[in-house]
């Protein structure tokens, strides 16, 4: 049984928008069938609180099918009779993939009736799901209370790529942090603070950041609740001596739109009505000059709103800054992965994890469940 996350991004027309995440799990699949394993995987797919026909996990079979070119059942319930009588049917290197984990509210519960139910299907538990890891879930954590329990290549690839940036990384080195919430990147940024050599900062996150230092923000995004955190991480920054950098200038618009006016203003005079929506070109030279200098890179969540275009410069300058820096680059986050793919400089960047939030949590120190389920055994 291997639980992998297949929680991708699909089309308008349903299909799977981006297989990245599937891709990344072949070679653990691809070993287990080529050694005669009968494997049936498990994922969620977005965030459905029971049934919902949106979620379900055709598509994604299909896709994967098509990547490892070799058919792929999809059975379409989790642990129900019809269930066991496909899992019996297997035959040696057959794949065999469950319906959505998260139609079963046992799932999010992390019930351990759940957690048994699924591993009486198998003889041994597989977690391929970085991306999940830092959930607490029946197929995530749950599971392998019941079964031998072991990491696969994607996740053991993931956990020892990123604790390179926390064991004894090259300096300087600098984190890059953007994206909307500043509360999802608190405690990175607090234990950072502590082994970096400067915080650059940008998006939608930096403008709580301006208001916690005094400044106007206009109608820009803020999360009032994190303005506390963000005094107590400039103070922080400011003692420890490590540079914490703002945009100076940035973009703003009079409304949330492809078409909206817009105009670089400086980011001590945005205007009521007006809202930051990409760092401003001044900011992105200061950025770039820094990228230039860094032998270490960790990068999560973009510079600005890069999928509309007057907002995107921001964002794909950066990337290609990190792209060309000649340091070792780490990228986490969904979005800045796609940043990274809509400019084409996926290639130039030494590690893409595929875990947004489960790599902000590891680098932060906190524990996953996923992993230490394992490490229990
Ligand atoms: C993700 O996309 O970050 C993972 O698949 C986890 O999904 P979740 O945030 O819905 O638990």
């Amino acid at each position: 049984m291997v639980r992998v996350d297949f929680n991708v991004p699909l089309d308008e027309m349903g299909e799977v928008a981006d297989d990245t995440r599937i891709r990344a799990t072949l070679p653990t699949i691809d070993y287990l069938c080529g050694d005669g394993a009968k494997v049936i995987l498990i994922s969620h797919l977005g965030r459905p609180k029971n049934f919902d026909e949106r979620f379900r996990l055709d598509p994604v079979a299909r896709a994967l099918s098509r990547l490892l070119n070799r058919p792929v059942r999809k059975v379409d319930r989790t642990v129900t009779d019809e269930v066991i009588k496909a899992v019996n049917e297997l035959k040696a290197g057959d794949v065999l993939m469950l319906e959505n984990v998260r139609f079963n509210p046992g799932e999010k519960e992390n019930d351990p009736e759940f957690a048994r139910a699924l591993a009486s299907l198998a003889d041994v538990y597989v977690n391929d799901a970085f991306g999940a890891a830092h959930r607490a879930h029946a197929s995530t954590a749950g599971v392998a209370k019941y079964l031998p329990a072991v990491a696969g290549l994607l996740l053991e690839r993931e956990v020892s790529s990123l604790s390179r940036l926390l064991g004894n990384p090259e300096h300087p080195f600098l984190a890059i942090l953007g994206g909307n919430k500043v509360s999802d990147k608190i405690g990175v940024i607090e234990r950072f603070l502590d082994i970096v050599d400067a915080l650059l900062t940008g998006g939608g996150m930096c403008f709580t950041f301006l208001k916690a230092k005094g400044f106007n923000i206009g109608d820009s995004i803020c999360q009032e609740d994190g303005l506390d955190h963000c005094r107590r991480m400039l103070d922080k920054a400011e003692k420890n001596g490590t540079p914490f950098y703002l945009p100076t200038d940035v973009v703003v618009a009079d409304a949330f739109a492809e078409d909206a006016n817009h105009k670089v203003v400086s980011a001590n005079r945005i205007l009521n009505g007006w809202m930051g929506l990409d760092i401003g070109p001044e900011t992105v030279e200061i950025y770039r000059d820094v990228v230039k200098r860094a032998r270490t890179i960790f990068w999560n969540g973009p510079m600005g709103v890069f999928e509309m275009e007057p907002f995107s410069q921001g964002t794909r300058a950066i990337a290609e800054a990190i792209a060309s820096s000649g340091a070792m680059t780490i990228v986490g986050g969904g979005d800045s992965d796609a940043a990274l793919k809509k400019y084409g400089f996926e290639d130039r960047i030494s590690f893409v994890s595929t875990g947004g939030g489960a790599s902000l949590k590891l680098l932060e120190g906190s524990p996953l469940p996923g992993l230490e389920a394992l490490l229990d055994k």
